[in-house]
């Protein structure tokens, strides 16, 4: 289970977020709506501990995930979360099966690899270097990446971004198969996936911008 507790991120140019407390079952899939800018990767990131919050703490199972070091926040994140980023972060000049193989030196086990690949349909462009694939080849590549580990935890900010909505659909479904007992984060913009999760979360309605001068009115 991953918590929220006043949670708060405020970045150097001054610009804040504060999120309403949040609770992430095990077993449970959810979709993050909102519209551009109001706080969803901000959200992922910290929930990965790619962000340390300014305020406020992320537990996972019951610990202050947040309170780590950053060593220790990395050795968790490459341990226990999947995370599929939204500009993917791949290496472009290496094949696909290189791309993933890479995890090993972080102690990953890739075995099941073609069996992944061809679930998400790209098994054919295993030998490919990323460079020639086509967006939504590339994203599928970032879901095998993250999911190649079965991690407990799945982070995905928009991994349907680059797909049509069939593709989509499927890869949502992969998702979620993947997620079994564990959780499942994913941001959309697609309302139409929005069903085939287990809970649907309103970021506009969650995330809030504060401005310096609001906290130093309401002091
Ligand atoms: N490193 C940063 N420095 C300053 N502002 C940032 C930074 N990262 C994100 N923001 C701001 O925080 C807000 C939320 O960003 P983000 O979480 O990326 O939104 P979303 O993913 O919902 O589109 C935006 O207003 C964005 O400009
Ligand atoms: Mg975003």
């Amino acid at each position: 289970m991953i918590t929220t507790k006043d949670l708060m991120m405020q970045f150097p140019d001054g610009t804040a977020i504060r999120y309403d407390d949040l609770c992430f079952e095990d077993g449970r899939s959810y979709a993050l709506l909102g519209a551009s800018g109001c706080g969803k990767s901000t959200l992922l990131n910290l929930l990965a501990g790619v962000l340390t919050p300014t305020s406020g703490a992320v537990e996972i199972d019951g610990q202050a995930a947040s309170q780590w070091n950053q060593k220790e926040k990395d050795a968790f994140r490459i341990r226990r979360i999947g995370y599929v980023l939204q500009d993917f972060k791949l290496l472009e000049d290496m094949t696909v099966a290189d791309n993933i193989g890479l995890l090993r030196l972080e102690g990953v086990d890739i075995g099941g690899m073609d069996a992944l690949l061809d679930a998400l349909g790209i098994l054919k462009l295993k030998r490919r270097r990323v460079r020639r694939l086509s967006g939504g080849e590339k994203q599928r590549v970032a879901i095998a990446r993250a999911l190649i580990k079965k991690p407990s935890i799945i982070l995905a900010d928009e991994p349907t971004g680059s797909l049509n909505f069939e593709t989509g659909d499927a890869v949502v479904r992969q998702l979620i198969e993947n997620a079994a007992g564990g959780t499942l984060i994913a941001v959309t913009h697609d309302d139409r996936l929005a069903p085939r999760f287990d809970e649907v979360i309103d970021m506009n309605a969650i995330a809030h911008f504060d401005s310096g001068r609001e906290a130093a009115a309401n002091a």
